[in-house]
């Protein structure tokens, strides 16, 4: 097998770990705490990771009495004899026996590790090969995201394990969250094993942006043309160069119900009594309620107040209140839903949308709009499945859907979890086909029930403590892994742990350049109208 041998195992025990002689012309500097290696044993191939590395020597005069100004020809005659080195080898899979000849495929696949393998089994450097025998090879449905620290592997998650769950993307502010995002919705979009539904908050994921160093990145619209559907909440977002939406999209005051009101409560400074006040507006005008409540005069408000036993201070208080709502330039006194199931209509063709926030990048436009969307999307998902489960014909299975949200913790916090639709939908799992990827600096403000829901999670460097537990929230081998999260750098470098990946593994996230966009192949534009949009937004003077 050509893979570089480092030594043999001399000892070991299932928990502690392997102990391996170093061979004589293996060097210690050479290798790092981290790195991966692999143990040949007589049936099994353990891939393993270097724990720990230890200096030492078979004569105890040595140790009390070096020799002095030692030449390198007495190093190396006391090296191998009495004086060597071993590393301390953590086994994390295994798999059945494979060498040069045998097909990536047709290896069995990496599973839990039971066994130890016996004395002087050896130990060599990972090759390419073992890696790809682990997470697979770059395909349709593995996405490389990024290489070990230490080596230049391309290193695939499992697209189709990674939309199977809600996922989560954590790291504070600068870490690369929202450019991985963007790496791994090209990946899905390429790969056509899920739609995707993006809130675009931060104006980042649509059209291009500049990065922190001052390059310009493209946005998905560029990438993937009209494959990627915008619809914007800005009326002018279109007209502006290089910009093309597909949908201005409008909010009906008679689409809010009172659950995505009282989720803003502190944002519209409500009252306690809110609630109960809302729920006697709605026994009274059903859908209705907002839009009359805001078109109320003060005579309409005392004559309700009068007949269905409101207090007319919390009548006026909520009135006055709720009006910013209705002055958010996107909302209408009455829209219909068509817009919405249209939207879903598009992905059901395979398509993927995203919802550009522009300008209105509030918290209560977050909540409001994204609440109302998702509401509808999964209620009409819903519906999708429940006419397969009855036809079972292929024709009916619907596309699953990957939700998007950045800042994830107003949506899924403990105190409104129950109450949101994010919430829901993180806790039914992926029973109607839809999951979310949730990105958050903050993941310690998320509700833990919802964490532990999650399958996949790739998270950036965390410094805060709760952040560190929460993004850890039942995994095993903790210890180990707030470790890895501890010597991430501050950017671009990752943890993945979970359903995405056979085993837990820290990378420097793949870039988001030009070599990328290439493979990821542009979409339906031509190369020549995808550089002319770019140019018209950007000028062609950008480095
Ligand atoms: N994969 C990548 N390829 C190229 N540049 C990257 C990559 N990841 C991170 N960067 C660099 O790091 C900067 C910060 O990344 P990003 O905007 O994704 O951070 P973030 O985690 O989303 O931060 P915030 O929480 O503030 O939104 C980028 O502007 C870019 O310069
Ligand atoms: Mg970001």
């Amino acid at each position: 097998m050509s893979r570089k041998r480092l030594g043999v195992v001399v000892e070991g025990a299932f928990n502690a770990g392997l102990t391996v002689r170093l061979d004589p012309g293996s060097c210690t500097e050479d290798l790092r705490i981290g790195d991966f290696v692999t143990v040949e044993g007589e049936r099994n191939i353990y891939f393993s990771m270097i724990a720990d590395i230890a200096l030492r020597s078979t004569s105890p005069g040595l140790i009390a009495d070096p020799p002095a100004g030692m030449s390198s020809f007495i190093a190396d005659t006391l090296s191998g004899i009495n004086t060597y080195a071993t590393v301390q080898v953590r086994t994390m899979l295994m798999m059945g026996k494979y060498d040069d000849r045998t097909f990536i495929e047709d290896v069995t696949p990496p599973e839990t590790v039971r066994t130890i393998p016996m004395h002087f089994a050896t130990l060599c450097e990972a090759s390419e090969r073992d890696f790809h025998a682990v997470f697979g090879r770059e395909d349709v449905s593995h996405f490389a995201v990024g290489t070990p620290l230490t080596m230049e592997i391309p290193i695939c998650l499992d697209l189709n394990r990674l939309v199977e769950r809600s996922n989560g993307i954590f790291g504070q502010t600068g870490t690369g969250k929202s450019f991985l995002v963007r790496l791994l919705l090209c990946g899905v979009i390429k790969s056509g094993l899920a739609v995707n539904l993006i809130f675009d908050m931060h104006d980042e994921y649509a059209f291009g942006k500049q990065s922190e160093d001052g390059r310009w990145v493209k946005g998905l619209r560029h990438l993937f043309g009209s494959r990627v559907l915008i619809y914007s909440l800005e009326e002018a977002a279109g007209a502006r160069a290089g910009r093309s939406v597909d949908v201005t999209l409008k909010i009906g005051l008679n689409q809010f119900e009172p659950e995505d009101v009282l989720l803003l409560a502190e944002e519209l400074n409500l009252r306690a009594t809110a609630e109960p006040t809302i729920g006697l507006l709605q026994d009274q005008y059903r859908e209705r309620w907002l839009q009359r409540l805001l078109e109320m005069s003060p005579e309409d408000l005392s004559a309700f107040c009068e007949t269905r036993g409101a207090h007319p201070a919390t009548m006026g208080a909520l009135q006055r209140n709720l009006k910013r709502i209705a002055r958010r330039p996107y909302v209408v006194e009455e829209a219909r839903f068509s817009q919405i199931d249209d939207m879903v209509a598009a992905l059901d063709q395979g398509k993927h949308v995203i919802l550009h926030f522009g300008r209105h990048d509030t918290t209560l436009d977050h909540m409001l709009v994204a609440n109302v969307v998702t509401r509808r999307v999964r209620q009409l998902y819903r519906k999708k499945v429940e006419r397969y489960e009855q036809t079972q014909k292929p024709a009916d299975k619907p596309h699953p859907l990957v939700i998007t949200i950045e800042e994830a913790h107003k949506f899924l916090s403990p105190t409104i979890s129950r109450q949101t639709i994010f919430g829901t939908i993180a806790r039914e799992l992926r029973k109607y086909h839809v999951t979310l990827m949730v990105v958050d600096q903050r993941p310690g403000g998320i509700d833990t029930e919802i964490l532990s829901q999650l399958g996949t999670r790739i998270t950036g460097k965390l410094t805060d403590e709760r952040d560190i537990e929460a993004a850890l929230t039942g995994v095993a081998n903790r210890t180990f892994l707030r470790n890895a999260l501890n010597s991430l750098n501050t950017r671009q470098q990752i943890l993945i742990t979970g359903h995405a990946v056979p085993m837990p593994i820290v990378l420097r996230t793949r870039p988001y350049d030009e070599v990328f966009y290439k493979e990821m192949g542009g979409g339906e534009l031509t190369p020549e109208e995808i550089e002319k949009d770019f140019t018209d937004l950007f000028g062609s003077g950008r480095g």
